[in-house]
């Protein structure tokens, strides 16, 4: 297949790169005694969570250092999230906050970038409402934002960037400060159009970075302590198909593999329509790929899935779950599902609650449809009542609460082996961390622990976690 993904050229990247140097040598004069401070919020998926690692990275070589707190920061960015309306009133609120602190200090620089203010109206409207915001980048202009900054430093007229074709820029700096779980990602953008979905409109057509790219990247991160890595993209099971060569997300994940290091490997998100035999195998034999499988199926129905332009039936997407289920009996499975789409009948919602009796996931996030303008199902009739909308949602939870503590259950009385993460956030002699499962493993220990991984022998499991002792 022909490659018509656009790159950014190796001289943009280095003239951004040069841009950080220049903010770092104005703020020197601008903040005489001490550096400056940075604060990056971040709203929504994984996916922002790895842009906002390259936000932190361009603000360091800038010369900035964290900030504790976002009223102590002298350039705040915000990565915003657009999938449903809560996340934009979240961002929106939290963002007109900092009008106070920029008239405190008018050296304060206010950017936003993300999927919200990838959509035009939304730009607009923060250029119209918002004077103290600097800028707003879009997800495809990320490696812009040295430039965007040095602009706002030397009071030059507000930027407001929407590209028309996203790239994929190589070379960005980034900065993590867990390294030892990391996210990589291995593609930009979707094509799928799911009727609900805005992510298309907001992240653009779906491009891969080469494999030589990702497999430098994953050395980096391994030589850097990662012990848990994630591959990234809003449907990994198209990685490769805009690339000449002839790869694939299987036989990617079967290099990274053979990288050395003691870590285990991730994918996510992965579309049904595209979940292959050979991502199915080569899960099953790779020992470093975690056997976890999350595989959105967002309705039971047949109907409604074809109205969500999803490409796959229930019965299709059953004989996946078949396949990843003697591939690997043990494997956990978890899914997104969408309650009270446009239309949604409560046989059809009966359609979901029997899907998920039939599959047993470990977990699934559900969400209530939110309308997101521009896309085909803002457009449909037959908006369900926000009553039943509720009810249907609270039906779908209890009853997957009590698969959830079932399958939890299965991990009582086995070792399994987990990546030490995080003090307990509520218990300071405990510790947090994941094994297969996509619970947290809780146990006994301190932080010196963190980052490596150790033996739990699971004694106690509920709904929510799995604890056990180091052994
Ligand atoms: N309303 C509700 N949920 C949505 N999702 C995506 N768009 C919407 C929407 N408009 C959910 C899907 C997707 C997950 C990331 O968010 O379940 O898989
Ligand atoms: Fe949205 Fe569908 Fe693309 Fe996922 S696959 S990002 S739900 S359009």
């Amino acid at each position: 297949m022909v490659n018509e993904t656009k790159r950014i050229s190796p001289e943009e990247v280095s003239a951004q790169l040069d841009a950080c140097k220049r903010v770092k040598e104005l703020t020197e004069k601008i903040f005489p005694d001490s550096p400056p401070t940075y604060y990056i919020e971040t709203f929504g998926c994984q996916q922002n969570e790895a842009d906002s690692q390259r936000l932190a990275g361009i603000c360091r070589l800038c010369g900035y250092v964290p900030a504790d707190d976002i009223k102590a920061a002298k350039l705040i960015l915000f990565n915003t999230c657009a999938i449903r309306e809560h996340a934009e009133k979240k961002a929106l609120s939290i963002i007109g906050e900092t009008k106070h602190i920029r008239e405190k200090d008018s050296r304060v620089i206010i950017g936003i970038g993300g999927c919200m203010v990838s959509q035009r109206a939304r730009a607009d409207k923060i250029k119209a409402s918002n004077p103290y915001v600097a800028f707003t980048f879009d997800t495809g202009a990320i490696h812009a934002v040295p430039s965007l900054i040095l602009g706002a430093l030397k009071g030059e007229k507000r930027k407001f960037i929407l590209s028309d074709n996203f790239g994929i820029a190589e070379g960005i700096p980034f900065y993590n400060d867990a390294p030892y779980k990391a996210w990589l990602s291995i593609m930009y953008g979707c094509n799928n159009f799911c009727s609900y979905c805005i992510v298309p409109y907001v992240r653009g057509r779906e491009r891969s970075r080469r494999p030589e790219d990702i497999l430098a990247e994953a050395r980096l991160l391994i030589e850097n302590g990662a012990k848990d890595i994630t591959l990234l993209g809003q449907n990994v099971n198209s990685y490769g198909r805009d690339l000449e060569e002839d790869t694939s997300i299987a036989s990617l994940m079967r290099e990274i593999c053979r990288l050395d290091g003691d870590f285990r490997l991730r994918f996510m998100t992965s579309h049904p329509k595209d979940a292959s035999d050979e991502l199915i195998a080569v899960m099953a034999e790779e020992e470093k790929i975690v056997k976890h499988f999350h595989l959105p199926v967002q309705s039971g129905s047949d109907r409604v899935l074809s109205a969500m332009n999803r490409k796959y039936t229930r019965e299709k997407y059953l004989s996946i779950i078949d396949k990843i289920k003697s591939a690997m009996p043990d494997c956990s499975i978890t899914s997104d599902i969408i309650v009270a789409f446009p239309g949604e009948t409560e046989e059809e919602f009966a359609d979901t609650l029997s899907l998920l009796e039939a599959v047993r996931y470990d977990m699934i996030f559900s969400f209530i449809y939110s309308p997101r303008n521009g896309t085909p199902a803002a457009e449909m009739d037959c908006r369900i009542d926000r009553a039943v909308a509720n009810d249907r949602y609270s039906r779908l939870l209890a009853l997957q609460d009590t698969v959830t503590a079932e399958r939890n259950a299965r991990f009582v009385g086995r070792t399994m082996k987990v990546l030490c993460e995080e003090v307990s956030k509520t218990d300071p002699g405990m510790m947090t961390g994941r094994g297969d499962t996509p619970r947290p493993v809780h146990f006994a220990g301190d932080s010196s622990l963190i980052g490596s991984f150790v033996n739990v022998k699971i004694t106690k499991s509920d709904l929510f976690s799995i604890s056990g002792e180091i052994v």
